[in-house]
């Protein structure tokens, strides 16, 4: 099921002011270990300029400045909320409101990619994959975090009940919207696995260069390179 664009900005939108203390709780304070993990797969070097899709509150342009403080980010993303907060971490930061689906810059224009917990959102995967592959330059890497449901016997019961119970509690507890976290759980547990997203990159005109399930598949790292 496509999620309606209004309604998924207009959550960010209110979610925005706790959005980060919440990501932090709920990620049990992984989520920066994650993106260094991708900062650091990705390897930016001087000069170069990288896309943050779904760029939200800027944490990825720290996590890539942290490895290069040379290269350049640009950040999109269609909430002005979090672009507000971006802004307010980097000052500096070149930010354009934008979706995925519809990506405001010049084809093999950039020398990476980047999309952390922002692929559940897009409207149109494959639509924004295919975006993603034009504004690459010819054999450039991208990479993205998101979150799916996780493989195993017990795990899977264990995040469940976390996820499905207490999650939605303390979304409550620290949201005014009462409706903050159904969204995210939601869209967490009708977001395809790994093979899918591979099969739809592949039609993108992407390869997969390498993966990683984390928390047995709860999050998914995943790194293409476009031929
Ligand atoms: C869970 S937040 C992730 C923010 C940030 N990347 C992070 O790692 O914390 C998801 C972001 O996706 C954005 N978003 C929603 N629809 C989108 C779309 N169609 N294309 C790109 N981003 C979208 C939301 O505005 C929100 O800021």
């Amino acid at each position: 099921m496509c999620p309606d664009r209004h309604n998924v900005v207009s959550h960010f939108d209110r979610i925005a002011p706790v959005y980060d203390h919440l990501n932090s709780i709920i990620s049990w304070r992984r989520d920066k270990r994650w993106r260094s993990d991708l900062a650091r797969w990705m390897n930016p070097r001087s000069g170069q300029i990288f896309l943050d899709i779904s760029a939200g509150t800027g944490d990825m342009e720290n996590a890539l400045k942290a490895i290069c403080p040379r290269v350049e980010v640009i950040g999109i993303d269609p909430s002005i909320p979090m672009l507000e907060l971006y802004r307010k971490k980097v000052n500096s930061a070149k930010l354009t409101k934008g979706v995925a689906e519809s990506l405001p810059l010049q084809s093999e224009s950039v020398d990476g990619v980047i999309c952390t917990f922002g692929i559940r959102n897009f409207q149109d995967r494959l639509l924004g994959f295919k975006e993603i592959h034009r504004v690459l330059k010819p054999g450039s890497f991208w990479g993205f975090l998101e979150m799916s449901t996780p493989h195993g016997f017990i795990f899977p019961h264990v995040y469940s009940l976390y996820f499905k119970r207490i999650v939605p509690l303390i979304g409550r507890a620290l949201s005014s919207d009462p409706h903050a976290y159904q969204y995210l759980r939601d869209s967490v547990y009708q977001f395809p696995g790994l093979d899918e997203l591979e099969e739809e990159n592949a039609r993108a005109g992407f390869t997969m260069k390498d993966y990683r399930l984390i928390l047995r598949g709860a999050v998914i790292l995943a790194i293409f390179q476009k031929e």
